[in-house]
């Protein structure tokens, strides 16, 4: 990936940050966003340390300030000369019954997942379709697929990033660019950190791996979709998930 140019959105922690670590392994020059910078610090330490090949350089991006997403895109591509990948991986959940749930708290998983994905997909894709290359992998979930009590508005976020990368395939693969999804299970970050060991081990017996992702596993099917080997692929959800949803 050496000359490849990848924006990781919420590359701070958990699986955006093991996205980040992976593809600086393989040689990219990582532009990671986070909302707050300073948070990037400790990635850009840990890529000096393995003494990766590729370049980590920390942004400050809030994916749910709308306005932001345009002049981040166009100042990238100005710093960088172009954008070869795209991972929107920045989410949210705020979970709840769906008889309990507010507004504030639909539209702010829906804004975070689905709105700011597409910003980013809009605004990149215009960047990939002039240069005739682009990889786009956005980064949904099994309860996108199968759905999941307590999360009817991450599910319906999951499930939207579903469609929009399916279409957006069919617009741009004539351009050369990819769109596809990775869906990952049950991983082991501060997402999942906070759900009640209950519900944990009931999580693994529908498992057949029987134990939750490292966030590793899912960057290594993120680096093989951003790569030259999946070139051919597009349109696609990959689950990352121990076997759930078979
Ligand atoms: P996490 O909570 O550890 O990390 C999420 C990252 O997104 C953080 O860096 C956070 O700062 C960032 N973020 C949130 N809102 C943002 C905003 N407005 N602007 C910029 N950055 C923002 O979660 P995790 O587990 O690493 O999740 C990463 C992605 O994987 C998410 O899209 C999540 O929905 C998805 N996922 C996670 C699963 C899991 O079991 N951990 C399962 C399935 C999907």
């Amino acid at each position: 990936m050496k000359d490849k140019v990848a924006i990781v959105t919420g590359g701070s922690r958990g699986i955006g940050r093991a996205i980040c670590l992976k593809l600086a392994s393989q040689g990219a020059t990582v532009v990671a966003c986070a909302r707050d910078v300073a948070k990037l610090a400790d990635l850009a330490e840990e890529a000096a340390k393995r003494e990766l090949p590729g370049v980590i350089d920390p942004q400050s991006l809030d994916v749910a300030d709308r306005a932001a997403i345009e002049p981040f895109v166009d100042a990238t591509t100005e710093r960088h000369g172009r954008v070869d990948i795209l991972v929107n991986n920045a989410g949210i959940t705020r979970d709840g019954l769906c008889m309990n749930m507010d507004d504030d708290e639909f539209d702010d998983v829906i804004t975070t997942n689905l709105r700011a994905a597409f910003w980013m997909c809009r605004s990149v894709s215009r960047v990939m379709i002039r240069q005739r290359y682009g990889r786009i992998i956005n980064i949904a979930s099994v309860s996108g697929v199968m759905g999941t009590a307590g999360q009817t508005n991450y599910a319906a976020s999951k499930a939207g990033l579903i469609g929009l990368t399916k279409s957006l395939a069919k617009e741009v693969g004539r351009r050369k660019v990819t769109c596809n999804v990775v869906a990952p299970g049950f991983v082991t970050t501060d997402m999942t950190a906070k759900l009640p060991d209950k519900v944990k081990d009931s999580v693994k017996t529908l498992v057949p791996l029987a134990r939750f992702g490292q966030p590793e596993e899912i960057a290594g099917a993120v680096a093989f979709l951003a790569g030259d080997e999946a070139s051919y692929i597009t349109g696609q959800v990959i689950l990352v998930d121990g076997g759930m949803r078979m």
